[in-house]
């Protein structure tokens, strides 16, 4: 089996994000801040770091300043240098030429949907999706995790973490074959099953790695679960015809696209960070009021 280098991510980013309005009504989910940038910024670093050269943002309506987010900021930068201020606070935002294509998503009709609106650009090899509602904090980062596990077993690899029993309902979930350390065969996959259906508690989170064979299934256009074009579906289909594996990370997920998560991610990079883990401890801790 050859395994071929994975060098295009695909960012799907036209969600409605409706968990999180009003916050989310004018500004994309990925461009909420945690800490001192924007989620796409996470997504981004993680997938630079496992050796992604092309970033493919598949974007929708009002969904342009997080291509605008890595463009040059001409006025801001002419305004900091004529006032001697550094630029390196933006180097994280800086992008090569031409290394970041956007293409659209007309209508969110799904996950699987949005992966599909990349299949020119993603060709015929295989490619990284990032959800980056998914805030992955691990060193080294969760999806250079995947490919050193991509680089042994190769075709298709999915995230994956024990989620609660009684939140099957919010993931794709696998049905497990042979495990072998960190990596489990996957035998099947079913869309957000009920607790009292599911195959397991094994649950799919926001980083895959997948052969261009998925797009050929995405054609069909199928809708699954909630009426939206599925991906897990898409994937199901190729379990069996390619290695199909799930990999557990050695990573903390941070699910920024709801309230609660979107909460501790800020606080749990807080904590971790030399300029502000000691103060925020200390008013966690309640010897401090939010006023000092
Ligand atoms: P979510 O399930 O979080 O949906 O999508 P959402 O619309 O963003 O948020 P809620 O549930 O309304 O709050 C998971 C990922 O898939 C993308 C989202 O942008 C997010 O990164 N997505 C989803 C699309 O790009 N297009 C779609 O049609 C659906």
């Amino acid at each position: 089996m050859t395994i071929k280098p994975l060098r295009k991510a695909v960012f799907p980013v036209a969600g409605l994000g409706t968990r999180l309005l009003p916050a989310t009504k004018t500004m994309p989910k990925e461009m909420l801040t945690v800490i001192d940038r924007p989620l796409i910024q996470y997504a981004v670093d993680e997938a630079r770091e496992a050796g992604i050269e092309q970033l493919i943002f598949v974007t929708g309506r009002g969904k342009w300043s997080l291509v605008d987010y890595f463009d040059v900021s001409f006025e801001l930068e002419a305004t900091m240098r004529e006032k001697g201020k550094s630029l390196a606070p933006l180097e994280p935002s800086r992008v090569p030429y031409g290394e970041l294509i956007s293409v659209r998503q007309q209508q969110p009709l799904g996950l699987g949907h949005a992966v599909w609106c990349a299949r020119h650009v993603v060709g015929d090899e295989p490619f990284a999706v990032l959800l980056p509602d998914d805030l992955m904090a691990g060193t080294p980062g969760a999806l250079k995790q995947m490919v050193d596990a991509y680089n042994r077993v190769g075709g298709n690899i999915v995230c994956a973490e024990e989620v609660a029993p009684e939140k099957t309902g919010s993931y794709g979930i696998v049905t497990p074959g042979a495990s072998d350390g960190n990596l489990t065969e996957v035998r099947g996959l079913v869309e957000k099953p009920e607790p009292e259906v599911a195959p397991s508690r094994l649950g799919v989170i926001g980083r895959y790695i997948l052969q261009p064979e998925v797009m050929r299934e995405l054609d069909a256009q199928e809708t699954g679960a909630g009426g939206e074009i599925q991906l897990t579906d898409a994937m199901a289909k190729l379990i069996g015809k390619q290695p199909f594996h799930a990999v557990k990370v050695d990573a903390v997920r941070h699910d920024c696209g709801d309230r609660q998560g979107y909460v501790l991610a800020t606080l749990a990079l807080a904590l971790q960070r030399e300029d502000l883990g000691p103060v925020v401890r200390e008013f966690m801790q309640g010897s401090t009021s939010p006023r000092t």
